[in-house]
């Protein structure tokens, strides 16, 4: 079944993906090279953008019987990843080959096919505050007189880059920093550039980054958990500048796998007693959050998902008592290649207890990668389409996050296969196209 759309564009009012996308990169970490290091490889041909939506996935239009099911990326106007120029900040001096080298996650052989393009991309200095990343000891960091200059560095930064590239995007793939909560510094754009100059505590290193980015009109994606773009002043300014912004917390390993899980149980009524998640990882995302205050951060963001997908005050016989833990060790042997175990201890008819246990042996940059370049592309698309451009959060884009942002009073939506359905649905409704709502009857009329 098709609902007519209303007020769909046409593609022609979307403005076309001419010229260079410029990605600007806060952290070069594992992430980051793995990022860079995917899209050149698939660039040149040597491998597949596996996992990566934009690249490799179809969307239905119309009715099954058309069978018409073009390609994302040409379907609707992304940017070509030959038109993707990368740049970047971080706090060691290190080149991207030699970061990736570091960071382990792609072999050597693959690393060495591509090694004069990865060596040319050097990062400029950081904003870095130990206080808030407490594990680290940036060399390569900028130095001002307060908070507002270290901002005014970073729009320069970013307004040099502009010079070079048609458009530019903003993705931080910076280390996890301590647990932050909202003040009133962050409740507009007047009190927030106040803090910046009283170098208020509760102006973190990523909000400077995201300042900078969405008073310069550039999305703003933030891979981490941090208190970064959730914040009033941030929605005002995304919207007042056309600088689109959405949620938080790349949802790769865990959680992606939670959020399948948990919404099959609801939708079959079968009911949670408890669920028990712990990963041991090597890298140097798991030594960050060895720190309690990364940690929290990270914890909080993990532990939202099954309260809001189960609605435990909607049906307390199944999910009133459930116990949910999450629990991260840093263990070096392992590296990126995270292990994650999930017991899951639920119950059937009559009460039956069964238990489900979970264990996955993922690449944690592997999954995170296509991640960062589909948000990326989108939000760029975002920009460059009048409906989207000025609406600040971009809720359609759920489905990439463990902590999706949504408008005050709306809570989020964490079930995977609505997100990809909400996803799917908004490039319909951007493209003038009818939504597809599976009811289906007009097959028995
Ligand atoms: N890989 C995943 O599956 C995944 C999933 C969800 C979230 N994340 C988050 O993505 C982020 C990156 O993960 P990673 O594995 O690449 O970590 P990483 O430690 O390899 O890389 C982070 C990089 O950020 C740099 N950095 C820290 N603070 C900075 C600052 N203020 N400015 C510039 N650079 C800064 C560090 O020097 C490091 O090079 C982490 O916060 C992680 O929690 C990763």
């Amino acid at each position: 079944m098709s609902v007519h759309r209303e007020g769909g564009l046409k593609t022609a009012e979307i403005a076309p993906a001419k010229g260079k996308l410029g990605v600007m990169v806060v952290g070069m970490g594992a992430v980051a090279t793995t990022l860079i290091a995917g899209v050149e490889a698939v660039r040149k041909g040597l491998a597949k953008p596996i996992g990566s939506l934009t690249q490799m996935g179809t969307i239905r239009l119309g009715k099954r019987t058309d069978s018409n099911s073009p390609l994302i990326k040409d379907f609707v106007p992304l940017a070509n990843l030959d038109d993707i120029v990368f740049t970047g900040w971080d706090i060691f001096e290190d080149n991207v080959y030699e970061a990736a080298a570091h960071a382990k996650v792609l072999d050597a052989d693959h690393l060495a096919q591509i090694k004069p393009f990865l060596e040319a991309i050097k990062p400029m200095p950081a904003v870095f505050d130990q206080h808030y990343v407490k594990r680290l000891h940036g060399t390569h960091v900028k130095t001002g007189k307060h908070k507002c200059d270290l901002a005014m560095q970073v729009i320069a930064d970013i307004q040099a880059f502009k010079k070079t590239v048609d458009r530019v995007v903003v993705l931080w793939a910076g280390s996890t920093e301590i647990f932050l909560e909202p003040t009133a510094v962050h409740q507009s754009i007047a009190a927030f550039e106040k803090g910046l100059v009283d170098n208020d505590p509760s102006i973190a290193p990523s909000q400077i980054y995201a300042y900078a980015a969405l008073k310069e009109g550039v999305p703003f994606a933030n891979g981490a958990p941090n208190l970064t773009v959730d914040l009033p002043v941030m929605v005002e300014l995304s919207k007042q500048n056309g600088a689109p912004i959405t949620g938080k917390d790349f949802k790769t390993g865990q959680t992606f796998i939670k959020t399948v899980l948990a919404p099959a149980f609801k939708a079959r009524m079968l009911g949670v007693a408890g669920w028990y998640s712990t990963n041991i990882l090597g890298n140097r995302d798991g030594e960050v959050l060895d720190d309690p205050e990364s940690f929290k951060t990270k914890e909080e963001s993990k532990l939202g998902v099954l309260d809001y997908i189960l609605q435990p005050e909607l049906y307390p016989d199944l999910y009133k008592d459930l116990y949910h833990k999450v629990r991260i060790n840093y263990y070096p042997p392992r590296g990126d290649n995270k292990e994650g175990w999930d017991n899951i201890d639920i119950f059937g008819w009559l009460g039956y207890p069964m238990q489900i246990k979970v264990d996955f042996l993922c690449r944690d940059s592997i999954l995170a990668a296509p991640i960062a370049l589909d948000l990326v592309l989108f939000l760029d698309l975002a920009q460059r389409t009048p409906q989207l451009a000025n609406i600040g959060i971009q809720e359609w884009l759920s489905f990439y996050w463990k902590s999706p942002q949504t408008a005050p009073g709306l809570y989020p939506e964490h079930d995977l296969f609505i997100q990809s359905m909400k996803l799917k649905n908004t490039l319909r409704h951007i493209m003038g196209e009818d939504l597809i709502t599976h009811l289906g009857l007009e097959y028995y009329d």
